[in-house]
């Protein structure tokens, strides 16, 4: 399958989508504290984006049973909520959601900290988040798509933390998941050119050890297999003539 590119037209609709999930983000960043439940996370971001006429991509997405991924600790990303899981001050929690807007489709995940957090899992989150910004740096026209994968690898090296190679970012638009994908990590290859109109959500996940991840027994869940802590930063971005916009901040 090839990559989409993006007429005018759907890029409007793909920024109003992006522009919406942004704010379903900023309101459950504001609600989260300690002992709350991930199922009150995944209420809150559902009846969020209803509110705001769209529709929860993840719900039902290959049987997914809730609307948002919330994944505490060793749990690297799809997390399913329950009214049993209650955050601890001292926890780190990944939100990952999506929506469809006129028929249009964002994602994008944060870590958060719950209450304060060792300075050492405070380092993970960031240099996570300052990855993507180091892979965005490079989707530019002109570049190749691996030139991303290659500067998210270069910029978390250093600090010998495990990148997530089981799951990777990937285009997005009328989809959630469109091709191509796009690896977190070091590639041989340069992959497919870069070009005005293509939206990707570029996505690392970085564990604080290893990079290897296993599969729970829901069939879902995704965490650590050394019991280490795991961070996930996403955003939905549009490739331009110029820099490449970050459609999903707020
Ligand atoms: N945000 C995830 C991704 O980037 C999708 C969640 S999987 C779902 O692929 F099943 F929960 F939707
Ligand atoms: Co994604």
């Amino acid at each position: 399958m090839a990559i989409t590119i993006k007429s005018e037209r759907e890029i409007e609709l793909m920024r109003e989508s992006c522009r919406l999930l942004a704010i379903v983000h900023k309101e459950m960043e504001e609600a989260i504290r300690p002992g709350m439940s991930t199922w009150d996370i995944d209420a809150l971001g559902d009846g969020l984006i209803r509110k705001l006429g769209c529709v929860p991509n993840f719900k039902n997405y290959n049987g997914y049973p809730a609307s948002i991924c919330v994944s505490v600790n060793d749990e690297v990303v799809h997390g399913i909520p329950s009214r049993k899981r209650i955050l601890q001050e001292g926890d780190i929690v990944s939100l990952d959601a999506g929506l469809i807007y006129k028929g249009y489709h964002s994602d994008a995940a944060r870590t958060h900290a719950v209450g304060d957090v060792d300075p050492e899992v405070r380092r993970l989150i960031d240099v996570t988040r300052e990855s993507f910004f180091a892979g965005v740096k490079m989707a530019l026209a002109g570049n190749h798509l691996y030139d991303i994968s290659n500067a998210i690898d270069a910029y978390v090296k250093p600090y010998g933390y495990g990148i997530v190679r089981d799951l990777v970012g990937h285009g997005i638009g009328t989809k959630l998941h469109e091709d191509p994908q796009i690896p977190n990590f070091k590639q041989l290859m340069r992959g497919p050119k870069l070009r005005p109109g293509m939206t990707l959500a570029i996505e690392p996940m970085i564990n604080m050890g290893r990079a290897d991840v296993e599969w729970m027994d829901d069939d879902w869940t995704v965490v650590t297999a050394d019991g280490s802590l795991s961070a996930h930063y996403e955003n939905t971005v549009l490739i331009t003539q110029g820099e490449p916009e970050i459609l999903t901040l707020y």
